[in-house]
């Protein structure tokens, strides 16, 4: 692939003149959702510490690059879990993707599909699993355990059969965090969205988040390290586990057997006060210690981030926010354009980095940043 791109030149900017980086299409979202549901997408729990500091992070690393390379061809190409993938970003899973177009999750796997890009499924989407396969887009699920087991057990076998290439257990939410934008908005689904994976049930009324009663209602607070030997008994696809930001866990992760590890906070929807992901993947990289694979998923807006993930060991990172900006502000195409924008924005810092190839861009292709005193970090 070749590293950049010539905007298109004429006298009216074209949508994708105008649409370059993550932020005009979080810009064109904000503009075209209603409050509540941009106020969803966007929000975090608490004070939104940990969301801010999932940005932040990337301003604490400086790339070092290195010169006279041949970076006539860039390759992105990668595997995750031993499978394909022609860049090494994913699209993470989001819940209601009907609140931000009519399509909802088939028109992000159709987007992601037509840059060849894996999509995890959330258990919570408004189309239903097997509608998305139909798309053909290369998929693994994200999986809520349910109090009902038996319905869970139901979940990973429909998965399996729907040909998703791994299980991934989010294991950051016994219970939700709380997200005061939601409670204030009241945050709902509007009727004829429901959970099309739990036989299309909506959510429960409530006076604050009805996502928050949901969690009450049905997700299982009491899964432990046992529930995962069970999950493993239930299915032979891989075991993700999403959700571990601590070194203890990794290990733990690492004894359970599972397959792969993603570093995350849930978007700094979950614990307030938890770190920011990119500041902990060292520490989870050292206790997997290439027994499992790492990922990594908060904060990345553009190319450099996924880079300074990569060198500090991530295999590949998860997008959600971004395409869900792209996915409201034009449908399969948007989701498309803010995959291309990140993936061009990943070739343009790899050639100008040095980096050819994704094995290229290892831990000396960064080093902390320079303390700024102005910044007063020191007080
Ligand atoms: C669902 O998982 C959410 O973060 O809202």
């Amino acid at each position: 692939m070749t590293a950049g791109r010539r905007a298109s030149s004429s006298d009216v900017p074209s949508a994708e003149a105008t649409t370059l980086a993550v932020e005009d299409f979080e810009a064109a979202a904000r503009q075209r959702l209603p409050r509540m549901v941009f106020d969803y997408y966007a929000g975090g729990a608490g004070e939104e510490t940990t969301l801010r500091e999932n940005r932040r992070a990337y301003d604490r690393w400086v790339i070092r690059p290195r010169v006279l390379v041949d970076v006539s061809t860039v390759d992105l190409r990668t595997t995750v879990l031993g499978q394909d993938v022609p860049f090494p970003i994913l699209l993470a899973p989001t819940a209601f993707q009907r609140l931000a177009h009519r399509l909802g999750e088939v028109a992000t796997a159709q987007g992601a599909a037509s840059v060849g890009a894996l999509m995890v499924v959330s258990t919570i989407s408004t189309a239903s699993l097997e509608e998305i396969a139909g798309t053909g887009v290369r998929r693994w699920f994200q999986l809520y355990v349910l109090t009902d087991r038996d319905l869970t057990a139901e979940l990973v076998k429909r998965a399996h059969a729907a040909g998703y290439g791994a299980i991934v257990l989010t294991v950051d939410t016994p219970v939700l965090g709380r997200r005061l934008r939601d409670e204030r908005n009241r945050f709902s689904l509007p009727p004829g969205i429901g959970l099309a994976n739990l036989a299309g049930a909506g959510l429960p009324t409530a006076e604050g988040s009805a996502l928050f009663s949901f969690f009450v209602d049905r997700i299982d607070p009491s899964l432990d390290w046992e529930d995962v030997a069970w999950l493993r008994s239930l299915t032979p696809l891989p075991l993700v586990l999403k959700g571990i930001v601590t070194e203890e866990d990794a290990r733990l992760a690492v004894e359970a057997g599972v397959d792969a590890i993603v570093v995350s906070n849930h978007g700094g929807r979950q614990l307030d006060g938890a770190p920011a992901t990119l500041d902990v993947l060292p520490e989870v990289v050292a206790a997997a210690d290439g027994r499992a694979e790492v990922l990594l998923d908060g904060g990345i807006r553009r190319g450099s981030d996924v880079f300074k993930a990569l060198a500090l060991g991530a295999r590949a990172v998860l997008v959600g926010r971004p395409y869900l900006w792209g996915l409201a502000a034009g449908g399969p195409e948007g989701v498309r354009r803010v995959l291309e924008i990140l993936r061009d924005d990943l070739a343009l810092t790899m050639a100008l980095a040095g980096r050819a190839g994704v094995p290229a861009i290892d831990r000396s292709a960064v080093a902390p940043a320079p303390r700024d005193p102005d910044r007063g970090e020191d007080t």
